[in-house]
This record gives C-alpha cells, structure tokens and sequence, in this order.
C-alpha cells in the first residue's frame, strides 16, 4: 500500500519540489513504485516529467473539480517506476470551484484510494502557500518532508505550519505526523547560516533529518534538463545524499509506525 508523504513549506523556494523529485528518483532506482501527485498550479514538477505542461488535459484539476478518472490522468514517465498525477494552471481554478464545499479537503484522499494498492510510495508536492491544495495534500498524507533553509524565517515560518498541521490533526487527519525537516540550499561556509543550522537542531531536536541538502548547481541543472539528480548525475555527491536521505525517510516511516 502507497506510503503517502506530503512536501510541504507555505514559504517559496526552498526545495518542496526539488526533494519531491530527487526522492522519487533514488526510490524507483531502488524498484519501488512512485506515485508524484502535483498539487501546485506551477506545474514545475509536472514540467519535469511532461512536455507542454500548460497543454495537458486532464490534470489533478478534473480529477478534483470535475471528477474525472484518476486513472486516465496518471501519467508514466520516462523513468521507470515513476508515474506523475500532473498539474497545470487549471489548478488556480480550485478555490473558486469548490468554495462551501466543506467536503472538499476529502477529495484527494477518497481519490487516490482507487490506486494506493498500485504504488509503494505516494509524493504530494504542495505549493508555496497554506491554500485548499495543501489543505487537501495534507488530509491525504500520511507523513510530511518539511524543507528548509537555514535563515532567521524558518523557525517562525515553522511554527505557522504546525499551527495548520495541528488543525489538519484535530478533525480531518489525526494520523498526519510530520515526518522531519530537512535543511535545503545549505552553505556551511556562511556563519549565518551555520549558526541558524545549530539553531535549528535545538528547536527541533526529534525532527530533524540529519541529511542535509548542499546549495549546489546540480540540483538546478538536473530540474532544467529533467531528470531526476540520480539520472542525471549517479555517482555524484547531491545524488548520494538524496540515497541516505531516502534511507532516513524509511527509517522515520518506521519510527512513526507509518508502514
Ligand atoms: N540544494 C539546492 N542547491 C541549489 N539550488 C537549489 C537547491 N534546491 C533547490 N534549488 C533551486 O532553487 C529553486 C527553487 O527550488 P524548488 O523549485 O525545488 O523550490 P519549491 O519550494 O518547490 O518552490 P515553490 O515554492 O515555488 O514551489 C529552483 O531553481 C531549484 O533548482
Ligand atoms: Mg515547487
């Protein structure tokens, strides 16, 4: 059964879709079956994998708007292990669509039940804000890969988040755990960012990936030319951290009896 876990930080840039990426990248290179559910109108994630994202129809939009067949809408991709419920702008149309409809955070869940028994793990990459996407990524999620960059915002920004999540726990989602931080774009030779990294580990002592993501180019290089970091670079340093960082997400998956 699909292991759902939801990438998620309301704030911009800091790695949601980049880890959604390179995770599914070392777990299919490991056989399991991947599930990436785009849950942002960017479709950057889904440009990785699709050609002319802004062309393709049906996206996760019909599937939770319209109601269209989960399974017309999933995708394979290029890598095997890999397949991709894609997203489009057609996804900006959701809040007006489903506004009042106080079922709505369900729809995801109650969507990708038809196919859990398919995949091994499910990625749901959310966007930049605390929106009705991310609401419904989060009631469909089972566990949460929370990037980060090591500034001053981060620990604030951290703590509106799991305001949200321990709302998302209340009612909707008792199960949801957050499965960890991790630290993204990290420069060690900066002291600010050294010193917000210790900073960091003291607030979230049980929280913290050990793995930590260095500000490097490949990671850009690898989402421009659209692969994920293992394909595009296997023996290189970013693709070995992303393998150990795959091999903590097991081990959380276990910690918080998600499997
Ligand atoms: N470790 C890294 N080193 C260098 N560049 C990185 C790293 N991680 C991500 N980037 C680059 O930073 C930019 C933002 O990353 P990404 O798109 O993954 O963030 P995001 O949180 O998904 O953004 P959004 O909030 O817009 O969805 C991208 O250009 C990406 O290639
Ligand atoms: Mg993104």
């Amino acid at each position: 059964m699909g292991i759902r876990l939801a990438i998620a930080n309301q704030k911009g840039g800091v790695g949601k879709t980049t880890v959604s990426m390179g995770l599914a990248g070392v777990l299919a290179e490991e056989g399991e079956r991947v599930l990436l559910i785009d849950m942002d109108q960017q479709g950057n994630l889904s440009s990785v994998f699709i050609d002319n994202i802004h062309m393709v129809q049906p996206t996760i939009a019909d599937v939770l708007i319209r109601d269209a067949d989960i399974r017309q809408t999933i995708r394979t991709t290029a890598f095997s292990g890999i397949d991709i419920l894609p997203a489009n702008l057609d996804l900006a149309n959701l809040d007006s669509a489903l506004a009042g409809d106080d079922d709505a955070q369900f729809y995801l869940i109650e969507s990708l039940q038809e196919v859990l028994a398919e995949y091994s793990f499910m990625l749901i990459d959310c966007p930049p804000n605390l929106s009705r996407a991310t609401r419904m990524a989060l009631v469909a999620a089972q566990g949460l890969i929370i990037p980060i960059e090591c500034q001053e915002w981060a620990v604030k920004g951290s703590a509106q988040l799991e305001n949200y999540i321990d709302r998302v726990n209340r009612r909707a989602n008792p199960g949801l755990k957050i499965l960890g931080y991790v630290i993204n774009k990290y420069d060690a030779r900066r002291s600010l960012e050294s010193s917000y990294n210790r900073v960091l580990r003291e607030t979230f002592p049980n929280k913290m990936f050990a793995s930590e993501f260095n500000n490097n180019v490949q990671y850009t290089e690898s989402a421009t030319l659209r692969m994920p970091i293992n394909f595009y670079a296997p023996h290189s340093r970013q693709a070995d951290c992303f393998r150990r960082f795959a091999r903590e997400v097991r081990d959380h998956v276990k910690k918080e009896q998600i499997a």
